[in-house]
């Protein structure tokens, strides 16, 4: 048992949920949130008394603040926020999206993200504690159908590197995970469509969520003098592909 306790969002599904599993067999307290939470209690007691489950959504702040306020006291010194929560939602080209969706998007993976962290830096401050954001390759690298879900794993990115500036001479760390395809709910959330899941995944041999939470876990067990910035992963099957020129 390590006595430290870490938050995770988006415990109710793929990386998320992993990275609970892993870091309570690994001995830390584990604070599993999403809105599901028949999944949060089911995973709870798979887990036992090391995990206590936050059910709340996102985008909605005074819900964060309930539920931070609810935690009992053994679940307070939060040590290292994994900030997980999060979707892509479409994959048509610009012109043709649908704009509650992008909103959606905007409001879980960035205005969500920005008001938990808002709240836990006291106490991270306080704790000389750490946070590891979850980007994408989609920061970085643009794709067709990317469009608003690459914009907000973009701003994950950049914003990590600047609580890393800000932060300076605090002692909390900072990591910006940046992954390729891995196989989780994502794409069935994306799409709505459990074909194109498993049409996406087949035989891609994509990364698997475990991977994932072994490395959020390693990022975690690092020396206090030593900080991941930006950590980016993919399958060995994905790749790169050229810019396209439309003719005539
Ligand atoms: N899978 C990939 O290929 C991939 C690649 C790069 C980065 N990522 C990032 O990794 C993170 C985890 O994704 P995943 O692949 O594990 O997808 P997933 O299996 O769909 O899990 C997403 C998690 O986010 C939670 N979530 C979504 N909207 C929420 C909201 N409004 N309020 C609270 N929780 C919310 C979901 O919980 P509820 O639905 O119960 O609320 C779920 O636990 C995301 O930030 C994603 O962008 C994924």
């Amino acid at each position: 048992m390590t006595d430290r306790t870490v938050l995770i969002t988006g415990a109710t599904a793929g990386i998320g949920e992993a990275a609970a599993r892993t870091f309570a067999a690994a001995g830390w307290r584990v604070i599993g949130t999403g809105r599901r939470a028949d999944r949060l209690e089911a995973l709870a007691a798979d887990i036992g008394p090391q995990m206590h489950a936050l059910a709340f959504d996102m985008r909605d702040g005074a819900a964060i603040d309930d539920a931070l306020a609810s935690l009992p006291p053994a679940f307070q010194a939060i040590d290292l926020l994994i900030n997980n929560a999060g979707l892509a939602l479409g994959t048509a080209p610009a012109h043709q999206a649908d704009l509650a969706q992008w909103q959606q998007m905007i409001d879980t993976n960035i205005s969500g993200l920005i008001a938990i962290t808002h709240k836990l830096l006291p106490r991270l401050v306080e704790r000389k504690g750490a946070i590891i954001n979850l980007s994408s390759v989609a920061a970085t690298y643009p794709y067709s159908g990317g469009n608003v879900y690459g914009g907000t794993k973009a701003f994950v990115q950049q914003f990590s590197l600047g609580l890393r500036s800000d932060l300076h001479g605090t002692g909390v760390r900072v990591t910006s995970i940046e992954p390729g395809m891995v196989e989780t709910e994502f794409t069935l959330v994306r799409t709505g469509s459990q074909a194109a899941s498993d049409a996406l995944y087949g035989d891609a041999r994509p990364m698997t969520a475990q991977d994932i939470a072994q490395t959020l876990l390693w990022v975690a067990s690092q020396p206090p003098h030593l900080n991941i910035n930006r950590l980016e992963l993919m399958p060995v099957t994905q790749s790169f592909a050229g810019f396209q020129v439309a003719r005539g």
